[in-house]
């Protein structure tokens, strides 16, 4: 008998999912105002997929759009599907109308990774150099040390791009890498695991009884999200109760 306490790290689980995404906004803003007080600069990658936006939308009303530092943000993105930034499945477009759009992060500290391109190695390699270049390391590695990365789990175990079985899982000495998901849009670029290994906060967010089994596969270590293990760093799990109820 699985149950939600037996996930890796912290979990909290909330009533609904506006609950959920509000207790996860407040922990984006706790993350922000640690890392801007420690190093001037707060470092996040943006979760795809739908569950995150109404996080994204919470944190860009008051009270709390009025409490982020947002010049001293810098946003990443954990994953994106290979279409152009304007298309509807897009991430980016996602996070921009949600959040992006709506604050004073300024232009230049926002990554998007370049999908669209044709040549997606290519593109995953610059997005790569530019993490190793924005980013401090993490203690004696090499890797880029984000503040804080935030996660979606899909119903197969899969987070960012990181799908079972795939290649991509295996990579250890690149920072971002291209990705194929097992559903449409199938090709992608994805922050690769020594990177959100790395993270000095790592946070997942998982809506929906939907998503009982993945949950299951994480508690088993049978799935690719159950591999992001915060090497120094804090592992966070938000549920909403009928994702806890699932498990
Ligand atoms: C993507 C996402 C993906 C997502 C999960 C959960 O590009 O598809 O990065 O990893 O987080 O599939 O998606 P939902 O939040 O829509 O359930």
């Amino acid at each position: 008998m699985s149950s939600p306490g037996k996930l890796p790290g912290m979990v909290t689980v909330l009533d609904s999912p506006e609950a959920m995404a509000g207790a996860a906004a407040d922990w984006v803003l706790e993350a922000a105002a640690d890392a801007a007080a420690a190093s001037g600069r707060f470092r996040i990658a943006l979760a795809g997929g739908s569950t995150p936006r109404r996080l994204y939308q919470l944190l860009a009303a008051s009270p709390r759009r009025e409490r982020a530092q947002w010049s001293r943000w810098e946003v990443y993105f954990g994953d994106e599907r290979a279409v152009p930034p304007e298309d509807p499945s897009s991430n980016y477009r996602m996070a921009r109308e949600a959040l992006l759009d709506q604050v004073a992060v300024p232009p230049a500290a926002i990554h998007r990774m370049e999908a669209e391109r044709v040549d997606l190695e290519a593109a995953a390699a610059e997005y790569s150099s530019m993490l190793a270049a924005t980013c401090p390391p993490i203690g004696t590695e090499d890797v880029p040390r984000l503040d804080a990365v935030l996660l979606g789990l899909g119903e197969n175990g899969h987070t960012a791009s990181l799908f079972p079985g795939e290649p991509v899982l295996e990579v250890t000495d690149r920072w971002a890498a291209r990705a194929r998901a097992d559903y449409a849009p199938f090709d992608r670029i994805t922050l690769t695991l020594p990177v959100l290994d790395a993270a000095a906060r790592v946070a997942f967010l998982v809506a929906g009884a939907g998503k009982g089994e993945a949950l299951r596969g994480v508690i088993a270590g049978s799935v690719p999200a159950a591999r992001v293990r915060p090497i120094q760093g804090e592992l966070r799990w938000f549920l909403d109760s009928a994702a806890a109820g699932a498990v």
